[in-house]
């Protein structure tokens, strides 16, 4: 342990999966582990750098300390959650490298998966969706429940943000948005346990400028743009860095704009690596500021070369597109082909094959 100056930066040494890194005291095993970088990083829903008070609710980040630290070097006996935990100098930590870990976070997954529907094929969220990810890393093709979904009443919270309750995962970041960005905060996690649902208390409308920010800190798609609604899959959409001069006190104005063509579709916060924003943004240019007139466009977005926004960008030149879907989703069954390709539909013909009677 190292002691910086006066001001006491106390300087200690971390170890996870083998990786040995410097943190300041105070940093907790994930702000170590996303320091390292790759796989060692454990996945968050519910922590949020931006956000004070975050972590500690979903368990997706439990990591192994396999070593307390130099002065008590005994394990800790249960995986502990790396957001809200601490690094001690001397501590050694396992993440990706621990099968116990693995186990933990399939479990997790699992568990946040009981209740959730999995209405990717219509959710918005699709493509950019945490869950979506946590499933494919750590999830199971299977599922072991056999009970009905838990259901909420659809809710109405405003004329910008959908509320679908059913996707929720609790995971409290929407309501540290309108305890830290907003004022007066009008909406919150209300029950306790398998009824916990986050609601408008007295059904006011989130009616506030930074409200729009709860869209871009939900790790689901409980939480989306109104104004965006069905309009297209983000895949399909280019994002494009852009700014304006907002004059609104606390908006950066620095954005991204998801354009089809020469339409802006939707704007959004700019987003790290680990999908939290990188500043915050005010309503006004996430909901009214649609034209491109509006923003000076600074160029193209970049994303992970696995994600699926990716999948619009062509980097290599191809003679000929190969699309196999089709096979996949008919599996033999060359009957349905008229029903999913709709291509091969004539306009006077119907799905069966019979002629529309015009008469
Ligand atoms: S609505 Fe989204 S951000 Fe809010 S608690 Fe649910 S999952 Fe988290
Ligand atoms: S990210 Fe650590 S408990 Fe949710």
């Amino acid at each position: 342990m190292k002691l910086l100056n006066k001001k006491t930066k106390i300087i200690m040494k971390v170890t996870i999966d083998g990786q040995e890194i410097e943190v300041e005291a105070g940093t907790t095993i994930l702000q170590a582990a996303r320091r390292i970088g790759g796989e060692s990083v454990p996945p968050a829903m519910c922590y949020y750098s931006k956000l004070k008070g975050t972590g500690g609710k979903c368990r997706c980040c439990l990591v192994d300390v396999t070593k307390g630290s130099e002065a008590d070097p005994r394990p800790m006996p249960k995986l502990v959650a790396s957001c809200v935990t601490g690094c001690q100098d001397g501590m050694e930590v396992a993440s990706k490298s621990s099968e116990r870990v693995t186990e933990a976070r399939k479990a997790v997954t699992e568990f946040l998966l009981i209740n959730h529907p999995l209405d990717c094929p219509v959710c918005d969220q699709a493509g950019e969706c945490d869950l979506q990810n946590l499933s494919f890393e750590h999830g199971k093709s299977e599922t072991r429940f056999i009970e009905e979904k838990r259901t909420f009443e659809p809710e109405d919270i405003g004329d910008k943000i959908q509320l679908h309750m059913n996707r929720c995962i609790v995971c409290q970041r929407c309501v540290e948005v309108a305890d830290q960005l907003t004022d007066g905060r009008v909406h919150g996690v209300l029950n306790r346990g398998d009824h916990s649902q986050i609601s408008t208390c007295v059904s006011a409308a989130i009616d506030n400028e930074f409200s729009g920010n709860m869209i871009d800190v939900c790790p689901v798609g409980a939480l989306t743009d109104k104004t965006f609604r069905f309009k297209s899959r983000v895949w399909f959409n280019k994002p494009f860095n852009a700014h304006r001069e907002c004059t609104t006190p606390g908006c950066c104005g620095k954005t991204t704009l998801w354009m089809f063509g020469n339409e802006i579709q939707r704007v959004t916060a700019r987003k790290d690596e680990y999908h939290e924003v990188e500043d915050f943004i005010c309503n006004t240019c996430r909901f009214d500021k649609k034209e491109v007139s509006d923003w000076t466009i600074e160029g193209p977005r970049r994303f992970e070369k696995d994600s699926v926004i990716n999948q619009n960008n062509y980097t290599r030149k191809m003679d000929k597109v190969v699309i196999d879907t089709e096979k996949g989703i008919l599996m033999g069954r060359d009957i349905d082909r008229k029903k999913i390709s709709m291509s091969e539909i004539d306009y006077n013909e119907k799905i069966d094959g019979n002629k529309i009677d015009t008469k």
